[in-house]
């Protein structure tokens, strides 16, 4: 048996997260999925990311992370398997991005959806870190009371390097 345990909770949607602090000029994307809406009286969302990981360094420096949503696997791939430690994801993969208009902290343009969050919380899980964030603004395009309109075009990661996408079917009950 495997000992990835956690694909029974996939496939689930894949974000990007960006870090760092734009009027420094420090940016940073990553993929990110194992992240969750936690309250709503409080807006709150968290994540777990990885000790290893750039993102994690820029987000205990500034205490802030955005959660981008996109329909490019291909991006999402590329911020998912290379590190801000080595490259300059923003020239490499040449990601248009702006500041945020709540928190200084980098969002990628014309992605479906974004948050941006204020670090209230870490929770140290083994090699793993979870930042719980307020969401501070967020804006999202072509969404309604029942979300995206064409939530068919989001991505969701099962596993490795497979992505699958929700059918067009839509129940009501
Ligand atoms: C589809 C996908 C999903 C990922 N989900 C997470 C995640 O939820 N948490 C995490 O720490 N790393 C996750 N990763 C790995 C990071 O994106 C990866 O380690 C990245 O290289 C870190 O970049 P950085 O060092 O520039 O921050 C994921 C990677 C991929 C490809």
């Amino acid at each position: 048996m495997s000992r990835k345990f956690y694909y029974t909770l996939h496939p689930r949607l894949c974000v990007i997260i960006g870090s760092g602090k734009v009027s420094e000029n420090v940016i940073n994307f990553m993929a990110a999925t194992w992240i969750t809406p936690i309250s709503e009286d409080l807006p709150t969302v968290g994540f777990s990311c990885s000790k290893e990981t750039y993102t994690c360094e820029l987000i205990k420096k500034y205490k802030q992370f955005s959660v981008n949503i996109v329909k490019d696997v291909k991006l999402i791939w590329q911020v998912g398997t290379t590190s801000g430690k080595e490259i300059n994801k923003v020239e490499k993969f040449k990601i248009k991005f702006k500041a945020g208009k709540v928190l200084d902290v980098p969002i990628i343009e014309d992605c479906l959806a974004y948050l941006e969050c204020k670090v209230i919380k870490e929770v140290e899980v083994s090699e793993c870190i979870f930042f719980i964030g307020e969401v501070k603004n967020w804006e999202a395009q072509n969404f309604d009371e029942y979300g995206f309109k064409n939530f068919w075009e989001l991505p969701y990661h099962k596993a490795g390097r497979a992505f699958v996408f929700l059918s067009k079917n839509f129940v009501m009950i």
